[in-house]
Order: structure tokens, then sequence, then C-alpha cells
């Protein structure tokens, strides 16, 4: 569905968020980044929609082509849905309002001023439908749950439509159980619409349970790229003890690791 080639990312200063990275995502994969905090996560997301614009190589798109231009991601941003830490939603307006906002790419910026048409407002409400909160569409989100908040934020990037749906640490403000609900749901959603999923965790234990393919990273780099069960615990010491060192041998050669280019 996408696909990066040789990308990398320097930060205006110098720093290198990621070394140069290829990789593919597939439709309807569920993939889990891992890494310890600095280890390019975020940097390598943000890359998928162009966030963080590449400073080398390429990213193609199945579809749209090769990204770049106004238009590519024009059409790349509008049907890749983000969920955020933090839920980036506006709290003082209701649930379907802030769904409703997913909406957005698809008018004009003149449209946009005006009420959104019944037929949107019926996109947004089955969107919360799916996430279990219509009985919530016309309460103000500052009156929901940490764990609500995140679903209508699943909801709000749901009614893009994706294709490709990104979470950065979707549910590192939430309590274990509600964490574990809430990507559950992003799971079951995200299988039945066969999106690529690609979302950032710094729990193992989630990555685990729910991943179909873990990407690790240490240092801007990928140092596992396989299933969750072919996490050994060398492989997890060499993800999460080697924070602000230089990169360290870790127990094999990455090529054995990378199990799902095999073939590709
Ligand atoms: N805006 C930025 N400016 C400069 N350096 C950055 C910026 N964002 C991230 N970095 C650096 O890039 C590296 C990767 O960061 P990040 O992708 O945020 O890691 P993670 O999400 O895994 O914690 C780190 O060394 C970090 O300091
Ligand atoms: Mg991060």
């Amino acid at each position: 569905m996408i696909e990066l080639k040789d990308v990398s990312i320097t930060y205006p200063g110098g720093a290198v968020g990621l070394h140069p990275t290829s990789l593919r995502f597939r439709q309807g994969e569920f993939t889990i980044l891992l890494g310890s905090s600095g280890a390019g996560k975020s940097t390598l997301l943000r890359s998928l929609n162009f966030l963080n614009r590449p400073s080398a190589g390429s990213i193609d798109v199945e579809g749209i082509g090769r990204l770049g231009d106004r238009r590519s991601l024009h059409r790349h941003r509008r049907q890749t849905g983000m969920i955020f830490q933090g839920h980036q939603l506006i709290e003082r307006l209701s649930a379907l309002q802030n769904v409703l906002m997913g909406r957005l790419g698809y008018h004009s910026a003149l449209r946009s001023l005006f009420p959104l048409a019944r037929s949107e407002q019926r996109i947004a409400l089955e969107c919360l439908e799916r996430v279990g909160l219509a009985h919530k569409a016309l309460e103000r989100v500052d009156r929901l749950s940490g764990g609500q908040q995140q679903r209508v934020g699943i909801a709000r990037a749901l009614a893009q439509r994706p294709k490709l749906m990104l979470a950065d640490e979707p549910v590192a403000s939430l309590d274990p159980a509600t964490s574990q609900r809430v990507l559950s749901l992003l799971q079951t959603i995200c299988r039945e619409d066969g999106l690529a999923t690609v979302i950032s965790l710094h729990q193992v234990e989630l990555a685990q349970a729910f991943a179909d393919r873990v990407i690790a990273l240490a240092h801007g780099r990928v140092i596992f790229d396989g299933q969750p069960d072919q996490l050994t615990p060398q492989l997890l010491d060499a993800i999460y003890n080697h924070a602000g060192h230089a990169p360290a041998p870790i127990a094999a050669p990455v090529p054995t690791f990378n199990l799902n280019s095999v073939g590709e």
C-alpha cells in the first residue's frame, strides 16, 4: 500500500531521526513500532504522511504514485487517518462535531465554512457507532473519559474513510485495561476495513497481543522486522537496553530478522 525506499530524515540542526530505511506496509496488516524513547518511532510514523519530509529517499503509495507535490500529498493525507497520543480533540465541541472534522479534507475551504450536509453527519454518526459511542454523539468531548475520547479520535480518523491508519502512542495516557480495549477496537476495525495500520507503542505486551508485525527501532534504524512471537528476550534486550549508547551489536545481523521482506 505504501513503500519507503531508502528514506532518511535529518532534522534541522543535524540530528538524524531515521537512517536510510526501506519498508513496505500492506493493506490489512496491523504493524506495531517498538523502541525506546528517541529510537525514531515518531519520525518514521510521521514520514508516512509526510509530516516529516524525507531528507533523502522516496515514498510511493498505491494508486497515487510517488509523494512529493501538493496534489499527491493532498490525496494521500486525505486517505490517511491519524490518531494522536493526546487525541487532539476540540474539547468544547461535541463528539459528533469532532468526528465531522475528519470529513473536512473532502471539501474545499469555502465549502467547509458552511454546515456539512446530512450525508456527512450520517457518515460521522456511523463512525461513532463503530466505536460504540453513538449515544454520546452530542456530548461535549471534555465530559467523556480518556478512553472514550480516544475512541472519538478513532472515529474522527475513520470518518476520513482512510486506507492507511497511523497512531503515535495512542494509548500512552490510558490505564492498562482501557489501553487493551482501545487497541482491540482499533485492531477489529482495521481488520474489517482492510486498512494498513502502523501504531507506535511502548508496551511490548500489547504489541505481542495485537500485532501482525512488529518493527523495532533503535537509534533511527530498524533492528527487527517480524512477527511478535519471534521477539526473543535477547532482542527485547537489544531494543530496550541500549538507549543512549551508540548502536550496539545485536544478537544477529539485521537481515536475519527481516522476515517480512522475504518473497516481496
Ligand atoms: N523536531 C525535532 N528536531 C530535532 N531532533 C528531533 C526532532 N524530533 C525528533 N528528534 C530526534 O530524532 C530522534 C528520534 O526521535 P523520535 O522519532 O521522536 O523517537 P521516538 O518517537 O521513538 O521517541 C531523537 O534523537 C530525537 O531527539
Ligand atoms: Mg515518539
